[in-house]
């Protein structure tokens, strides 16, 4: 029987080179948690081990992995078809793991019981003052140089062969539940957001995006920054640096996110965003058109290069 899991944990990724890829990284926002000969483990200011994992080879996308609340989830989980036995993660932060591949060849793993490692100190956490509210009082705000700041990863889109067959995969084993779905035209639809059931706790608009483009592919990876100040400085910081910009800063319609999306050394797209809608279980799902998803609240509207 499937289980509900609570969250995105990290992403693989591999890459020929790590020290470009920790240079890319660092100016990401992200911070060294460990680095072997043959492997690089990113964590962000979270108290999770690491979000982003680098194995040495030829560049692409090497899995997805979830969080379930506990050890016997794994164990529900490695009794379904297709599941690896529950195994211990020899990698930093311990805790258990099963391993399943999707119907498109995505590794897909579910974790359990990895310790935490403590929150890192917030450069830029400082009380916003608006309008209506003035917070912060007799301080002054610096939001200072350097990158953004990455909390944690929030989701992953992924291309998929067939939506549907997929939707079906994932939402049988993890529970996911869908926010808003995709229809190109009436009754057929290419994709949905889905969420983490958390029953009454809220869980971001969405963890896991699957767009059927009939071809298996990796889309991109997306990690929550501070806030606002935060990406709009880890933005400047990317650009100094000259890496390769895609999309942003804008704010979607669907999560209500303000997002910025740039381009790693070999060209997987990763994602700031802050500011996302959070909904408990009792939002029902809605149907949405694919001008919805791809349109913007206020920025500039999406190049044709996102997804490629
Ligand atoms: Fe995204």
């Amino acid at each position: 029987m499937g289980i509900r899991v609570s969250d995105v944990a990290f992403v693989r990724f591999q890459a020929p080179d790590l020290d470009q890829m920790e240079a890319f990284l660092t100016d990401f926002g992200l911070v060294r948690a460990e680095k072997t000969d043959d492997t690089l483990y990113m964590r962000g200011a979270g108290d999770e081990p690491f979000v982003h994992v680098t194995h040495k080879g030829a560049a692409g996308f090497a899995g997805i992995a979830f969080l379930a609340d506990s050890v016997s989830d794994l164990e529900a989980l490695a009794a379904m078809e297709g599941a690896s036995p529950v195994e211990e993660i020899t990698e930093p932060g311990g805790g258990k793991r099963v391993r399943f591949v999707d119907p498109n060849g995505h590794k897909v793993e579910v974790v359990a019981g990895r310790e935490s490692v403590g929150a890192l100190d917030l450069q830029r956490g400082a009380a916003t003052n608006c309008a209506m509210q003035q917070p912060r009082v007799d301080k002054t705000l610096r939001s200072g140089e350097g990158p953004a700041q990455v909390m944690r990863l929030g989701h992953c889109v992924l291309n998929v062969v067939d939506f549907r067959q997929s939707e079906a995969w994932y939402k049988e084993r993890f529970g996911l539940i869908t926010s808003d779905e995709i229809e190109i035209e009436k009754g057929t639809s290419i994709g949905a957001f889905m969420r983490c059931d958390r029953g009454s706790l809220p869980a971001d608009h969405h963890t896991l995006f699957l767009l059927g483009t009939g071809e298996a592919g990796f889309n991109h990876a997306a990690f929550e920054v501070a806030n606002v100040d935060d990406l709009m400085a880890g933005n400047s910081h990317l650009a100094a640096k000259g890496y390769t910009h895609e999309w942003g800063v804008g704010r979607h319609i669907l999560g209500s996110q303000v997002f910025d999306y740039w381009r790693d050394p070999w060209g997987h797209t990763v994602e700031h965003w802050t500011d996302g809608d959070v909904f408990t279980s009792d939002t029902p799902a809605n149907t949405q058109g694919i001008d919805t998803l791809l349109g913007v609240q206020w920025g500039p509207p999406p190049p044709p290069t996102l997804g490629s």
